[in-house]
C-alpha cells in the first residue's frame, strides 16, 4: 500500500484553500436538516436509525435495529419485512399523489415522456406480472443491460418488487463484462434495448447480449425494449420483446413482503484484482439509508422540488439518487438520456430551465469540462431555479467547486460534496445543506448516524492537520453484505487491513484540515479513478496482454485536467512486432482491443511502447516510477529496482506515444 499522494487537478489549491461559505438564514430556516440530527445521533444511535427507519412502510415491524454479532456481515431492522418497490411506488398512490409526476423523461433526440407516480404503478406490475410469465422466481437474478429509458427504472423496480435480485451492467461495457458478470451471478432473464443514442447516433445494444448470451447457460430469455428501431438478430423462444410481453400484463400486482435482509442488488465494482466483485445489497437498511441521505443531503421537498441526478443507472449514484432514495421519497425528478452535449453543450441548462430543477446532482469531471465549454453556454439559460448543488464520484478541486457555485449556483446555492461507495451503498460523509459552512474541496464530515475516521498505519486516528487512511468505524444500514460468491475476499478487501480495530478500509486516503473537518485525497490501492468511474490498473493490463501483440504492459492513473485520472499504459510488444507496429496502428488496436474487453471507458488515454519495465528484485511492478513518466515529472527513488537503468532506457526510449 502506498501512501497517499497528491493526484493532480483535483489537488491543486487543496493544501491552502481556506475559505467557508456558511447557508444562507433564508435556506437554513426552510432545511430539511438541522444540527438535532448529530446531537440524536450521537445520543443513541441505535434510536436514531430506528426513527430514520420510520420513513418507510413497513409489513412487519423490526424487532432488533442492529444484529453485529457475525461482523462483518450484519442484519439491520432484524425481523422487519417490507417490499421495496411498494415504498418507492404503491404508497404514493395510496397517499393520494398518484397524479404527481414522478419522472420527467427526456430522449437524447428530444422526445419526452411524463410518468406519474400512477403511471410508474401500472407499469412496474405489467413489468413484474411479465417477469413472472417468463417463470421468474424470488431470489432469482436478473441482468439488466440499458441505456437511461424508463424502461430500465420499471424493470428495477419490477425486479425488487418480486424479491429477485437486479444486477444492473452499464451499457457501456462490453459483450465480455457482461457476459462474465451474467456467469457470475447465473442470471436468468436479461432485459436490453434493441439499441441506443451515442451522442445522436442509434448503435446497436442487443448484438453484445446476443454475444455474451451465447456463452450464459443460465439464461433463459432475454427481454428486450424497441427504443432505437436498430435491426437486431432474433433468438425463437429466447428473445421476446417488451412491447408484446409487458403491455399485455394486467396493469395489477400485490406486492409481497420480504425480509429486511433479503438481497435487492448486485453491483459489480472494480477492485485490485482483475475480476470486478459483485457486491451485494439488501432491503430495509439500504432503503432506509438512501432516504434519510436524500431527504437530508439535498433538502428534498416533495410537493415542490425538481430534482435530477446525471448519472447513469449502471453506477451505485443511479441505484440509490435516481431509483431508491428519489422514489422513496416521492421525488419529482428528470431523467435524461443522452450525453451533455448532445445536440449542444447548454443542454444541460436547457432542461433545468425548461423544468425549473431545484436540485441538480452531478460528478467533478462534468463541472471541470463545463467550464472547459465556457462560462457564457450556462449563462444564456434562466438557472434561478436551481437551490441545492451536489458532487460525487472523487474530490472536486476548489476551482471547480467555485466555478459550480458561481456559474451554475448563482454564488448563493449550497454544495453538497458527497463521499460514498458502491459498497457504502448511500451517502457517508457530506456536508449538511443549511446546518454547516461549506468548504471547497472537502466532503468535511460523516453524516448523523455514521462513523468515520481518518486513521495511521496502525489505526491510531491522526490529529487535525493530519493525513492517513480513510476507516468507518461503525456498521451503517445501507452496508455492503458481501461480495457475491466471494466471503473471503470481502473479509480480505474490507475487513483485513485494520481486522484488530474492527475498522471497514474504504481504500481513500484522506486528511483532517484543522478544524477537523475530512478531506478525500483519491485511491491509495491500485484503483484509478477515471470520470468518477473505477477502473482497475489489473484489469486493463489482463486487458492489454490478452492481445496477441502484446508482451507485458503496466498500467498507472496519471492526473488528468478534465477526467480526474486518465489511464496511461506500458506496453512490451512482441519479438517481431515491435519495429513493425510500434505506431500509430498498433495503438489504435491496442485501445479497440480494451474498448472490446470492458468497454470504451477504459481504454487507455495513452499507450507508450516501452522496450522493459521498471520492476523489483521480487518481479513486482513499481508503478510509482511509471506515474512519474506518465505525469511528466523528475523520476523517483529507483533504488529498490532490479536495474536500476531501465528507467532511463524507458524515458530516453519512449516511441509510439499516442
Ligand atoms: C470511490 C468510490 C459513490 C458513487 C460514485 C463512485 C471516490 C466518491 C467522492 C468524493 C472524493 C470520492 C473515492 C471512493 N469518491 N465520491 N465526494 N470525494 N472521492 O462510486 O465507483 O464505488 O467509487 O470514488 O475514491 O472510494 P465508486
Amino acid at each position: 500500500m502506498t501512501q497517499p499522494s497528491g493526484q493532480g487537478p483535483a489537488l491543486d489549491n487543496l493544501h491552502t484553500e481556506s475559505r467557508t461559505f456558511p447557508p444562507s438564514a433564508e435556506f437554513a430556516a426552510q432545511a430539511n436538516a438541522t444540527s438535532k440530527l448529530y446531537d440524536d445521533a450521537s445520543a443513541d444511535r441505535d434510536a436514531f436509525w430506528a426513527a430514520q427507519a420510520d420513513r418507510l412502510d413497513w409489513d412487519t415491524k423490526w424487532g432488533q435495529v442492529l444484529d453485529w454479532s457475525e461482523a462483518p456481515f450484519a442484519k439491520w431492522f432484524v425481523g422487519g419485512k417490507l417490499n421495496v418497490a411498494y415504498n418507492c411506488v404503491d404508497r404514493h398512490v395510496e397517499s393520494g399523489h398518484g397524479d404527481q409526476v414522478a419522472i420527467h423523461w427526456v430522449g437524447e433526440p428530444g422526445d419526452k415522456r411524463t410518468i406519474t407516480y400512477n403511471d410508474l404503478k401500472r407499469e412496474v406490475s405489467k413489468a413484474a406480472n411479465a417477469l413472472v410469465s417468463l417463470g421468474l422466481e424470488t431470489g432469482d437474478r436478473v441482468a439488466i443491460y440499458m441505456p437511461m429509458v424508463p424502461e430500465a427504472i420499471f424493470s428495477i423496480l419490477a425486479v425488487a418488487r418480486l424479491g429477485a435480485t437486479h444486477s444492473v451492467v452499464f451499457a457501456g461495457f462490453s459483450a465480455e463484462a457482461l457476459r462474465t458478470r451474467i456467469d457470475d451471478a447465473s442470471a436468468k432473464i436479461v432485459i436490453t434495448t434493441d439499441g441506443q443514442y451515442r451522442r445522436g447516433k442509434p448503435v446497436s445494444l442487443k448484438a453484445a447480449v446476443d454475444e455474451a448470451v451465447a456463452q450464459t447457460p443460465s439464461v433463459t430469455n432475454v427481454l428486450v425494449v424497441k427504443r432505437t428501431e436498430s435491426d437486431v438478430d432474433w433468438v425463437e423462444g429466447r428473445d421476446v420483446w417488451w412491447h408484446d410481453v409487458v403491455d399485455a400484463q394486467s396493469d395489477s400486482h400485490t406486492p409481497e413482503a420480504f425480509d429486511s435482509e433479503h438481497p435487492l442488488f448486485i453491483l459489480y465494482t472494480s477492485g485490485t484484482t482483475g475480476k470486478p466483485k459483485g457486491i451485494l445489497h439488501t432491503t430495509g437498511g439500504y432503503l432506509t439509508q438512501a432516504a434519510y441521505t436524500h431527504h437530508n443531503v439535498f433538502d428534498l421537498k416533495p410537493d415542490t422540488d425538481v430534482y435530477w441526478c446525471t448519472a447513469d443507472i449502471g453506477w451505485v449514484t443511479g441505484h440509490s439518487y435516481i431509483v431508491y432514495g428519489p422514489l422513496a421519497n416521492r421525488v419529482t425528478q428528470v431523467v435524461y438520456e443522452g450525453t451533455p452535449n448532445t445536440p449542444h453543450e447548454g443542454r444541460h441548462w436547457e432542461i433545468v430551465q425548461e423544468y425549473g430543477v431545484s436540485i441538480y446532482y452531478t460528478a467533478p469531471t462534468l463541472i471541470r469540462t463545463f467550464m472547459k465549454w465556457g462560462d457564457d453556454i450556462p449563462a444564456k439559460y434562466d438557472l434561478s431555479s436551481l437551490r441545492v448543488l451536489g458532487s460525487v464520484g472523487e474530490p472536486i478541486n476548489p476551482e471547480a467547486w467555485i466555478w459550480y457555485r458561481e456559474h451554475i449556483g448563482a454564488g448563493k446555492a449550497p454544495i453538497v460534496d458527497t463521499w460514498w461507495q458502491t459498497e457504502t451503498g448511500a451517502i457517508m460523509i457530506s456536508p449538511l445543506p443549511g446546518v454547516i459552512s461549506t468548504k471547497p474541496g472537502s466532503a468535511q464530515r460523516p453524516l448523523p448516524g455514521i462513523g468515520a475516521k481518518v486513521v495511521d498505519e496502525q489505526g491510531v486516528e491522526v490529529a487535525h492537520g493530519g493525513g492517513g487512511y480513510l476507516v468507518l468505524d461503525q456498521p451503517w444500514p445501507a452496508m455492503l453484505r458481501g461480495i457475491w460468491g466471494d466471503e473471503e475476499r470481502f473479509r480480505d478487501t474490507y475487513w483485513s487491513r485494520f481486522a484488530e480495530e474492527g475498522f471497514y478500509f474504504a481504500g481513500d486516503g484522506a486528511k483532517y484540515d484543522a478544524d477537523g473537518d475530512i478531506w478525500l485525497l483519491g485511491r491509495v490501492d491500485d484503483v484509478m479513478n477515471v470520470s468518477g468511474h473505477r477502473i482497475s490498473t489489473t484489469e486493463v493490463e489482463s486487458a492489454l496482454v490478452s492481445h496477441p501483440t502484446v508482451a507485458e504492459a503496466a498500467v498507472v492513473g496519471a492526473s488528468d485536467a478534465t477526467t480526474g485520472q486518465g489511464i496511461v499504459a506500458f506496453v512490451i510488444l512482441r519479438g517481431g512486432v515491435a519495429d513493425s507496429a510500434s505506431g500509430a496502428e498498433a495503438i489504435k488496436a491496442l485501445r479497440e482491443h480494451v474498448a472490446k474487453e470492458i468497454g470504451p471507458i477504459a481504454k487507455p488515454r495513452q499507450i507508450m511502447v516501452v522496450p522493459e519495465l521498471p520492476k523489483t528484485r521480487s518481479g513486482k511492478i513499481m508503478r510509482r516510477l511509471l506515474k512519474d513518466v506518465a505525469e511528466n515529472r523528475q523520476v523517483g527513488d529507483v533504488t529498490t529496482l532490479a536495474d536500476s537503468s531501465v528507467m532511463d532506457l524507458i524515458s530516453s526510449g519512449l516511441k509510439g506515444s499516442s
